[in-house]
């Protein structure tokens, strides 16, 4: 010992009778405190879960106001000997502490990889989920149903805007300012000349308007009035339906709507044409389908009258082609009109018309 002493005055060692007492005083913590900074590191490194808190660790010794940096700054007050022996060791720890980092970072990169590859793991043998389809909306069905009939009959699909001016929706129609008609359909105004449109027919107009006879067309679209219960939504549907040429009679009219019921209901069908009035046909006539739910004895669906009504129709008022200046005494022609809402609902049984407008996929799915 003592010779190694000799040999190694300022390190090692340590005893009170070296040459350097004060050195070694001053060595002897700064090692300890090497060896402290080392088992600490490593202590908390082995704790550490995650990237940042290595790095965290890394800062806390190396960094600038890190303890092993501030150690070393302690270094050059240091005699020459005693300064590169503790120099080795701090460098020593440095690398030490650099190559453990280095693996604890490794590790964390690999467990975490690891468990993010079990996170995301697929089972390939789970069976397939099924994508939900859609289906054609009722009305679009119902719509599409009353266009395949009216189109092997030759007519046309034509619309027109759903705002519509007060002249088109009443004025032209035969239903001037103050007339009791106008009472009947509870409008929407947009202002005193626009209004949302009430029915389809000023479609008719429009389109006599600009194509001169013969005309033959149907006019879906949305309609609106100011009405609401489990049969009236304020906007709804209808067809409007316009045959316009040369010596087209009230027979005709007969004839294309018989045949529209018997496609749409059912050959056996029973239909009436029972007198009516609207301002912009003469004569008009509803029709009535017999109660396919009593069979026509009366119930609670039709009011206990056996019959459902189920459109308006009539010959085109002469008063409505001289908007259009068409010459009544060349031409006639018959119009009709019907919900589309009211067709669905009578042919599907459906008793409340916001069914259709509330969306719940257990009711539309059944269509
Ligand atoms: N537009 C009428 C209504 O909404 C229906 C109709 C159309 C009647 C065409 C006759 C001719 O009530």
């Amino acid at each position: 010992m003592a010779v190694l002493q000799s040999f190694f005055p300022s390190s090692i060692v340590h005893c009170s009778l070296c040459v350097a007492p004060g050195i070694l005083q001053r060595n002897r913590p700064l090692k300890e405190e090497l060896e402290k900074i080392r088992e600490e590191c490593e202590a908390t490194l082995s704790l550490a879960k995650t990237e940042p808190e290595v790095s965290e660790i890394r800062v806390r010794v190396m960094g600038r106001k890190g303890s092993l940096t501030q150690l070393l700054k302690q270094l050059g007050a240091l005699p020459e000997v005693e300064r590169k022996e503790i120099g080795r060791k701090a460098n020593e720890v440095k690398e030490s502490l650099e190559a453990r980092i280095e693996e604890v970072l490794l590790q964390i990169q690999e467990r975490e990889r690891k468990e993010s590859l079990a996170k995301e793991r697929i089972d390939v043998t789970l069976p397939g989920r099924r994508v939900a389809t859609g289906t054609r909306h009722p009305l679009t069905q119902t719509l599409d149903e009353i266009i395949h009939i009216f189109s092997r009959l030759g007519f046309e699909v034509v619309e027109g805007p759903d705002v519509e001016l007060d002249y088109y929706n009443f004025e032209a129609l035969n239903i001037p300012k103050g007339h009791p008609a106008r009472e009947m359909q509870a409008t929407f105004f947009i202002s005193e000349d626009v209004v949302l449109r009430t029915h389809t027919s000023p479609v008719q107009v429009r389109t006599m308007e600009k194509k001169k006879p013969p005309v033959r067309v149907i006019c879906p679209g949305a309609v609106y009035r100011c009405d609401s219960d489990p049969t009236h939504s304020p906007m709804f549907h209808q067809v409007e339906g316009l045959l316009v040429d040369r010596g087209v009679t009230f027979s005709d009219l007969k004839g294309v709507l018989t045949v529209f019921v018997h496609q749409m209901f059912g050959k056996e069908t029973k239909l009436r044409f029972r007198p009516s009035f609207f301002p912009f046909t003469e004569p008009s006539a509803e029709i009535d389908i017999e109660c396919f739910i009593c069979g026509g004895k009366g119930c609670g669906v039709c009011s206990g009258t056996g019959w459902l009504e189920i459109l308006g129709s009539g010959m085109v008022d002469p008063a409505v082609y001289r908007f259009v200046n068409y010459d009544p005494e060349e031409v006639t022609g018959f119009a009709f009109g019907m919900g589309i809402e009211r067709i669905a609902m009578l042919k599907y049984g459906i008793n409340d018309i916001r069914l259709f407008f509330t969306n719940d996929l257990r009711f539309l799915k059944q269509f």
